[in-house]
């Protein structure tokens, strides 16, 4: 049976971009059955049309309260029944209520290598605190922001004359990669949560650049 993902995503898109393409080429057996954005202009919207896939943009000020629009977010999102939900550049901070809703079933990558450098502008963070490597991470949604348990990391190497622009992008090459590989792990039923601690069953662990290693992308 096919894996029913909701996605969120306020910006570019470009991981749903890399999630839809690798569901297009079979290698996650998985449907995208809907979008929602809390941005009009979100390049994520744009793509989801353009591959035929159902978007909504909810737009926060119509809500009183951040509380009231999560709430909204979840009863709308239950009505898909999705099996995993799926931050993709989701730039809001989710409410209690919401994590609450969909806890175990809602993921997130966040663009260093947790704990280092969590909330916003990771990158920025990286560059200048001067760290050799930095990476991707793939992990479940808590309470706590870009702390939950973690599924998958690769490390990205800092070079000298790298900008925010230069990092950000070869962070993102492997985070086009490392998710949809997540997702599908997830959708095939081999991540087994306890604690902290997530086992990908029969991944390979103990090589470079991710771990666990790629098997599909
Ligand atoms: C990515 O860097 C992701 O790690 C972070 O937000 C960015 C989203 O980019 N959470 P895109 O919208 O998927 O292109």
């Amino acid at each position: 049976m096919s894996c029913k993902l909701v996605v969120l995503a306020s910006g570019r898109g470009s991981n749903l971009k890399a999630i839809i393409e690798a569901i297009k080429k079979g290698k996650i057996n998985a449907e995208i059955t809907l979008v929602i954005s809390n941005k009009k202009d979100a390049g994520a919207i744009k793509i989801a049309r353009e591959n035929g896939i159902p978007a909504k943009v909810f737009e926060p000020s119509f809500f009183e309260s951040r509380r009231g629009y999560d709430l909204y977010l979840v009863e709308r999102i239950k009505k898909e029944n999705p099996d995993l939900i799926v931050l993709a550049g989701y730039m809001r901070i989710l409410s209690d209520e919401f994590i609450e809703a969909f806890e175990g079933k809602l993921v997130n990558i966040h663009p260093s290598l947790i704990p280092s450098f969590k909330g916003l502008n990771a990158q920025k963070k990286a560059l200048e605190y001067g760290v050799k490597y930095t990476g991707a991470t793939v992990h479940f949604v808590t309470k706590e922001l870009d702390n939950g348990p973690i599924i998958i990391q690769a490390v990205v190497p800092v070079l000298p004359d790298d900008t925010e622009e230069t990092l950000s992008q070869r962070i993102l090459s492997w985070e086009h990669r490392v998710y949809p590989q997540a997702i599908k792990w997830i959708c095939d039923g081999r991540v087994k949560v306890e604690g902290r601690k997530v086992i990908v069953e029969g991944a390979k662990y103990g090589e470079y650049p991710t771990n666990p290693s790629l098997e599909d992308f």
